[in-house]
């Protein structure tokens, strides 16, 4: 917390200033945070930035780009971090938490890397250092991390071929790659992220294997991350969403909405419907309570990495869009069956097979502010605090 954060705390908590914004209503609402992606771009445009640092509407910040492999590990073993330090840096002078994006992708490797033709053992000692280095880095400065992100295909099974990391260690490079992560920073909550798996269906089936999979490994997995990339008109009803949560969430880890856009095409923008679409999403996420949080990818339709389209909240002039509003609503109406206190959260998840019912395996989280899951420890291991937010069977 800056002082400048501090002081506006203290005279919002007077009465003296309106403490209010998509991050103010979320936390009112229970949550951690709402939050956004940005990027250096967006920083060296001063207006966006102005607007990326206000941590009433964004309490939570995530790297577009700048913390993944090919950023952070362009030669092998020489790591850079320049450009990742500098948005971690105002986070921190904002007030703002990161989630840190993403340690383990067939996506954005370095030409090294990918046509390195490196054996098993090498691959898996390539992982390893890279995933010891960069988390080491950010040790204690980043609330979560992608440790894998998109490693599954549509049907639900593992991609194989297009993946430098299963083509040369197959499965096992997941819970080898969370066992790494929490090695290196033991209180990160640890998650796997992936898009198309908002609602149930064959990948949100996958993306359940997968956390039993890193579990029956021993490694530790905290969370599920739906990036959200959707399409204004096609988001529906938010019972499909809430439903689909659950299912990750009776498997003992918590959930985020980690990259939402709603696209709607520039030429001929729906913006009513995509508040709808907005105000839907965040419905779904305040029903569940061990939804931690909401990410956009990007706040504003000036930067977005959708061509033709204009996903986001702010438009291209940085002015607030029917968006907005909305969300900030749909974070302080009253949702159907809402669930937002702890207890009531540690209730409905020990009668699905969370709470202090079921046992928690070493090294896996067993409390902390929020978390609904297993609160017994396997024998031999006992729940120690790390922090508020985080407790583990060790
Ligand atoms: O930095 C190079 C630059 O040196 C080069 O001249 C230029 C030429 O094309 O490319 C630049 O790299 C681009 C990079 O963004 C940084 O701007 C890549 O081409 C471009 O492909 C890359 O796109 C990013 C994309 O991930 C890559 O898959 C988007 O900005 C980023 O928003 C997007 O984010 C992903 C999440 O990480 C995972 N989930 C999906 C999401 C959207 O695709």
């Amino acid at each position: 917390m800056t002082l400048k954060s501090i002081l506006l705390a203290s005279l919002a908590s007077a009465g003296l200033v309106a403490a209010d914004g998509l991050n103010a209503r979320a936390q009112a609402a229970g949550k951690k945070y709402f939050g956004t992606e940005i990027s250096t771009t967006v920083m060296a445009d001063s207006s966006a930035n102005n607007i990326a640092k206000n941590s009433q509407d964004f309490g939570q910040v995530t790297c577009e780009n700048e913390m993944k492999f090919d950023a952070t590990e362009p030669s092998r073993g020489v790591f850079s971090y320049t450009n990742a330090d500098k948005i971690v840096a105002q986070a921190q002078a904002s007030g703002q938490i990161m989630r840190c994006h993403a340690l383990v992708w067939h996506s954005q490797v370095p030409t090294w890397l990918k046509n390195g033709g490196f054996d098993n053992a090498t691959m898996i000692s390539i992982m390893k250092n890279h995933i010891a280095n960069v988390v080491g880095h950010y040790k204690g400065k980043c609330y979560a991390w992608d440790v894998v992100n998109e490693a599954l295909n549509e049907d639900g099974s593992y991609r194989t071929t297009d993946s430098v990391w299963y083509s040369a260690i197959g499965p096992a490079y997941i819970p080898i790659a969370f066992a790494a992560a929490a090695a290196a920073d033991p209180a990160a909550k640890l998650y796997y992220n992936d898009y198309n798996i908002e609602k149930s269906g064959s990948k949100a089936t996958g993306v359940q294997n997968l956390v039993k999979l890193v579990k029956s490994y021993g490694a530790p997995i905290h969370g599920v991350g739906m990036q959200a990339h959707l399409t204004t008109g096609q988001v529906g009803a938010a019972s499909q969403y809430v439903s689909n949560m659950q299912a990750y969430v009776n498997l003992g880890v918590e959930v985020a909405y980690t990259e939402l856009d709603i696209q709607t095409p520039s030429s001929s923008p729906n913006f009513a419907q995509q508040a709808t679409d907005f105000a839907t999403m965040v419905s779904a996420c305040k029903q569940v309570s061990a939804c931690v949080g909401i990410t956009t990818w990007g706040f504003t339709d000036k930067y977005t990495w959708i061509s033709n389209s204009y996903p986001l909240i702010w438009d291209t002039s940085l002015q607030k869009k029917a968006a907005y509003n909305a969300i900030l609503n749909a974070w302080s109406g009253t949702a159907a069956s809402t669930t937002t206190s702890s207890a009531a959260a540690a209730t409905s998840t020990a009668a699905s097979g969370g709470g202090s019912g079921c046992t928690a395996a070493k090294y896996v989280q067993c409390g902390g502010q929020g978390y609904t899951g297993c609160t017994n420890c396997v024998a031999g291991t006992t729940c120690q605090a790390t922090n508020n937010y985080y407790s583990q069977c060790v």
